[in-house]
């Protein structure tokens, strides 16, 4: 068995030396243009030519959840494409989203600025029933996050294509349901995954439909959300911040007003990394499951874009 590793920007050697670890049978190789024929392929960002190359793929893992990039190019007709479920960024997600709702709802921010001055003043303590969440994509991800907010004491919405039931989160499902989830919203976050259904989501007429003072946290792909739309919310008040992990250029152009606008908090494209340990772990199953005939998790639906 033949496996060609193609990540653009991820050093290669510690991966190749994992997939080599867990699974000794196989040859693993950085591909290179003119490589033999692979039957699997681990890809991050890889160039249209390799899979032009490869086109006798059985499988395509992409080392990441979000597969809009690999969706750009031509692949393989009959590789199966399957992303990574999971494989330890549900709790990194969990962790970035509370940090982000509960640094604004508790108004640590506020308190920081009071401190830089010297200031002791306390204010009034908020209402988690007025701070209600609504979680876009009810996903591996933005499952767990939904129901992570839900232990603070928030209460929680989740929308998805389909109905979904989770404990403690009151469900929304399809385009028909989109306005009401929004208008039951105070703090948005998005965890779609970027197809043609989901691109520019985050737009002036849906954003100015949640609830006033409303807050956004955008931790899925850069090009949900129209940015100059955001920046018309937050300065006619009607939003009363955003942080923002994800942006349609990454890195985030040193000039793009993002930067420095003081209702928004910027991260790298961090909420969620992938840990090489973990996605290995997940792949090499996925891997022997294929080799014995076996169904996979974790399939990309093509037509569905995720
Ligand atoms: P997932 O398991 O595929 O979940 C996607 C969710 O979105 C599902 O609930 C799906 O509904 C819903 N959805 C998709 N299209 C929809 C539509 N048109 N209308 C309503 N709901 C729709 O994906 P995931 O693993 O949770 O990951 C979500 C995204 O997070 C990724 O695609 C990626 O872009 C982003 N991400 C970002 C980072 C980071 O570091 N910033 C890290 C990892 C992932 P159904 O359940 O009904 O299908
Ligand atoms: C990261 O953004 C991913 O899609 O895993």
């Amino acid at each position: 068995m033949r496996i060609s590793f193609c990540c653009t920007g991820t050093p290669s050697e510690p991966w190749i030396a994992a997939l080599r670890s867990a699974l000794p049978q196989a040859q693993v190789e950085l591909w290179a243009e003119n490589a033999p024929q692979a039957d699997y392929a681990v890809v991050w960002a890889p160039p249209q030519r390799f899979f032009d190359e490869q086109s006798g793929l059985k499988a395509i893992f992409n080392i990441g959840a979000g597969v809009d990039g690999l969706m750009k190019l031509r692949l393989p007709p009959h590789a199966a494409l399957v992303r990574l479920e999971d494989a330890g960024m549900a709790v990194q997600m969990a962790e970035y989203v509370s940090q982000a709702v509960l640094r604004h709802f508790r108004e640590f921010d506020v308190y920081a600025d009071q401190a830089a001055s010297g200031q002791w003043l306390q204010r009034r303590a908020q209402r988690h029933a007025d701070f209600p969440v609504g979680v876009l994509g009810l996903g591996v991800l933005g499952a767990r996050v939904a129901q992570t907010l839900t232990q603070f004491g928030f209460p929680v919405h989740g929308w998805s294509r389909t109905a979904k039931v989770l404990e403690g989160v009151r469900g929304y499902a399809g385009a028909d349901q989109l306005q009401d989830f929004l208008g039951a919203t105070r703090i948005l976050v998005c965890l779609l995954p970027l197809t043609d259904e989901t691109q520019g989501i985050l737009n002036h007429a849906r954003l100015s439909l949640l609830l006033p003072g409303g807050y956004v946290i955008n931790v899925a792909r850069g090009a949900h959300l129209v940015d100059q739309d955001l920046i018309a919310l937050l300065d006619s008040g009607h939003l009363a911040g955003a942080t923002l992990d994800v942006f349609r250029t990454e890195p985030l152009p040193a000039e793009h007003v993002f930067w420095k606008h003081p209702k928004i908090q910027v991260t790298p494209h961090i909420s969620a990394r992938t840990l090489r340990l973990e996605s290995v772990a997940q792949i090499v199953g996925k891997i022997m499951a294929l080799q014995r005939g076996e169904a996979v998790a974790g399939l990309v639906n093509r037509q569905q874009g995720y």
